[in-house]
């Protein structure tokens, strides 16, 4: 009879280690995580492709639109707005209990020729624009989405000056500032963020947008947080991460880790400006990607308050679809997915971290 309930006793043990086992490996990193974990996506693309689509339903609970919001796509004539594919997308996120985030409003990439023709020209025109576009589109999707890559790379791509774009040219560096508070006029409730790269490497580069933020708040103007691309090198060292990430949470702003990739090979941030050093993704990387990954949520969750935590999002989740090949014109393996859609080392460390 004891014999009878000790063999019952394990096999309870084992059939209780097994499913919480299968329960754990069943959960996606969104499930896991205390903060949101978002992914860049390209909305036609992720509709025509069930695996993909698969993935990004078990496993995120944010989404940012990789292209399809960006000004070209939103605004691509004077007569008329396109808002086909992003209340596609909506829809999509509202379905799959996701969280929106917009990005972005203001971007010297994102802004069409013919804006930048007309703006060139007519400095009225170009402030009048600014206003009826933010409040146009965040007007209309008030309540709906959260927050907002308001202004996108306002600085030079390296140190702390005003990057010379048609905006900054035209209307001064004000141009921040009332972005900003169209932003917060046309949806009071969102969270409202500026954006940039290299900003978790460039010291220089991080004390301007230090600054921006003191000013910014100086004059009241709402902004709730500072998006870090995030769009890093194996090489970046952690400490280097984690002192600017200290130094952007001491502002008391939200922190997102706005558009995370981790590449092997190199670029000088242009386009085409890639240069191949590895050419083959070997165990050892992978593993110490993976390690890379870990250090990342683990620095985020040490260096960041609970409460400024506002999510990690990918720059988009397979290899094969990052945007780093086609636009640096290199090959690299900067996600947590595979060519072939499969979960690398990098995923599961992440998720692990998350826990
Ligand atoms: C990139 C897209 O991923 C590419 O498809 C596109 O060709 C160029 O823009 N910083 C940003 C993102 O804020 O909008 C950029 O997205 C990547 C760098």
């Amino acid at each position: 009879m004891k014999r009878y309930f000790c063999y019952t006793l394990i096999g309870c043990t084992f059939l209780v280690t097994i499913l919480s086992f299968n329960f754990l490996e069943s959960q996606g990193l969104k499930d896991v995580s205390s903060f949101p974990i978002g992914t860049a996506i390209n909305f036609d693309q992720l509709k025509a492709d069930a695996k993909l689509k698969k993935i990004q339903i078990e496993n995120f609970n944010s989404i940012t639109a990789e292209n399809d919001m960006k000004m070209y796509n939103v605004k691509p004539n004077e007569k008329e707005y396109n808002w086909d594919k992003v209340d596609q997308m909506m829809a999509y996120a509202q379905k799959n209990k996701q969280r929106v985030f917009g990005h972005t409003l203001v971007w010297h990439s994102g802004t069409p020729d013919w804006v930048k023709e007309k703006g060139r020209k007519d400095t009225l025109w170009l402030d009048n624009f600014l206003k009826e576009y933010i409040l146009d589109y965040v007007g209309r999707y008030k309540g709906k989405i959260e927050g907002w890559d308001v202004v996108n790379e306002a600085l030079e791509t390296e140190g702390g000056d005003y990057r010379k774009t048609l905006w900054y040219n035209v209307l001064g560096k004000n141009y921040i500032h009332k972005a900003f508070k169209y932003a917060h006029e046309a949806d009071p409730n969102a969270k409202l963020f500026y954006n940039d790269f290299n900003i978790e490497r460039d010291t220089l580069k991080l004390q301007g947008v230090l600054n921006m933020v003191k000013d910014l708040k100086s004059e009241n103007v709402p902004i709730s947080g500072i998006g870090f691309q995030m769009h890093i090198r194996m090489d970046i060292p952690g400490e280097v991460i984690e002192h600017a990430l200290k130094k952007a949470a001491e502002t008391g702003l939200l922190i997102h880790l706005s558009e995370v990739d981790i590449i092997f090979n190199k670029h000088d941030d242009t386009k085409n400006g890639g240069v191949q050093k590895y050419q083959e993704l070997t165990e050892e990387m992978k593993i110490a990607q993976a390690e890379k990954y870990k250090n990342l949520v683990d620095i985020y969750k040490r260096v960041v308050p609970k409460e400024q935590q506002y999510g990690i999002t990918f720059w988009g989740f397979t290899d094969r679809d990052s945007w780093v090949k086609s636009f640096f014109k290199i090959n690299d393996w900067p996600c947590l997915f595979d060519d072939n859609l499969e979960a690398k080392p990098a995923y599961h460390s992440f998720k692990k971290a998350l826990h």
